[in-house]
């Protein structure tokens, strides 16, 4: 029998990846004060977003995940919400377009800020510090006063994920997301780049698709859903006390919901299956995403199945395999066997970034674009020869045109990669490279259902 679960047990289990706060008095204080606070999403979005999980799950639709590797104080700015987001529309058009699939969107965005890390300081010509780990917790400037946690900077990054989330919902319900706008969400800079190219002649199509639907007497007035999109939140839930503060009991059905998004993920450093991470998880409703590493093996990952679904519910679980280009071949297959064996029902989302990451010659931390390409490529291969769905996928993209990305398109080069790299963590997709991407993924998507069709037709 499991034990008795509350938002605090988590307290009473081994703890990974925690700040040390100077003041545990002014901490708990500001805990306090965010319980007070309303939540950010309902629980009643949470679980439209599992119904459209578990239909991913039933290989019906396809996961679309993306945003910053983390958030900041510093680039809050509503052109840069604006850009992350008509960046996601366009890759879910060209995905809806090309695979002719429902995408279910989710946003790593409005409170992810959290960072786990490998060390616990870090030290720069004789002086250590504690490692910075994300806004809300401390400063990335190299200097003591700024690497101290500070428990207030919870309540700023509450803030800043209510506004952001604002402004979000105003976008997808308001007007700007209406598939009529298709042309109007392409960034100037990528207007001339083979990508935009190929995206301004789908957005062509879909134009006139829409005119003819139109004169069929489709509208947006008749079908609202040409109108607007549902878009969801996420963020790793790493910063516990933060994530206690935001657990609530639904009225309508009496359960626990983290209502500071509607996902949450466990990352592949806090995954212990008795530790205080997958202890505060099992006991929220949300769906949850759980990063799987090349460590992760078949015996981890039922148990951790069985701790955090036990009644098997579709939709639930999003198991987003992070294990490098070189790796995944050898590394997921035996995870999607083991899975189907135990008859569990899960998303297989894939995140090539995260085990694609090098440091380049001139000390910046970067990735190819070719090796994201590749464990993409890999993953939908597996899936295929699997017989499985390959669900969805999980970046770290940016609207801005940002060089951080080593190649695509534009063919960034180590020289390239000083001249406009901005990121606070690790380095992100730009535009132009996300669209690459999105293109690549909607013909793997075709061709998967092309065979299912071959198959039922043949039966
Ligand atoms: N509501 C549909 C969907 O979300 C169609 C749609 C409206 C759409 N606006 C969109 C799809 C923007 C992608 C992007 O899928
Ligand atoms: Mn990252």
């Amino acid at each position: 029998m499991p034990q008795p679960w509350s938002p605090q047990s988590w307290r009473n289990f081994p703890i990974r990846q925690v700040p040390d706060y100077p003041d545990p008095a002014a901490l708990a204080a500001v805990e306090a004060r965010l319980k007070t606070h309303p939540p950010l999403v309902f629980a009643g979005e949470a679980r439209n977003l599992m119904a459209g999980l578990a239909q991913v799950a039933a290989g019906k639709a396809f996961l679309l995940q993306g945003g910053d590797c983390a958030e900041s104080f510093a680039e809050f700015h509503p052109d840069n919400i604006r850009d992350t987001f008509r960046v996601l529309l366009q890759m879910s058009v060209i995905l809806t377009f090309g695979a002719a699939m429902p995408i279910v969107k989710v946003g790593r965005i409005a409170g992810q800020f959290a960072k786990p890390r490998s060390g616990e300081t870090e030290t720069r010509d004789g002086v250590t510090l504690p490692s910075y780990r994300g806004d809300n917790i401390n400063g990335l400037e190299f200097d003591a006063a700024s690497r101290t946690p500070d428990p207030e900077r919870m309540m700023q990054a509450y803030a800043q994920s209510a506004a952001t989330l604002n402004l979000l919902r105003a976008f997808a319900q308001g007007g700007y997301a209406d598939l009529h706008n298709v042309h109007r969400w392409t960034l100037g800079f990528i207007a001339g780049s083979p990508a935009g190219e190929r995206y301004r002649a789908l957005a062509q199509r879909i134009t006139e698709t829409l005119e003819f639907m139109e004169a069929c007497g489709i509208t947006p007035d008749s079908t609202p859903q040409l109108r607007a999109t549902d878009f969801y939140t996420s963020h790793e839930a790493l910063l516990l006390g933060y994530e206690q503060a935001m657990t609530r009991i639904d009225s309508t059905s009496g359960e626990w919901y983290d209502t500071s998004a509607h996902l949450l993920w466990i990352g592949d450093r806090t995954r212990d299956p008795s530790g205080a991470h997958v202890e505060f998880c099992r006991g929220i409703r949300n769906p949850l995403g759980l990063k799987c590493g090349p460590s992760m093996n078949e015996d981890d990952l039922l148990r951790l199945l069985a701790v955090l679904n036990p009644e098997n519910r579709p939709g639930r679980m999003t198991l987003i395999s992070r294990m490098g280009a070189d790796r995944i071949a050898e590394k997921l297959p035996r995870l999607i066997r083991a899975v189907a064996r135990e008859g569990a029902s899960v998303v297989w989302s894939c995140d090539p970034m995260h085990a694609n990451t090098v440091t380049s010659a001139s000390g910046l931390k970067t990735r190819s674009f070719d090796r994201i390409l590749k464990e993409v490529k890999s993953f939908f291969e597996i899936h295929r020869a699997e017989g499985t769905h390959a669900g969805g996928v999980h970046f770290e993209m940016t609207g801005q045109n940002v060089t951080e990305c080593l190649g695509g398109a534009q063919a960034i080069s180590e020289a390239d990669l000083a001249s406009r790299y901005n990121t606070h963590c690790d380095p992100r997709l730009n535009a132009n490279q996300a669209l690459e991407l999105a293109f690549l993924m909607a013909e793997s998507l075709r061709a998967e259902r092309m065979k299912e069709a071959r198959f039922a037709a043949s039966a």
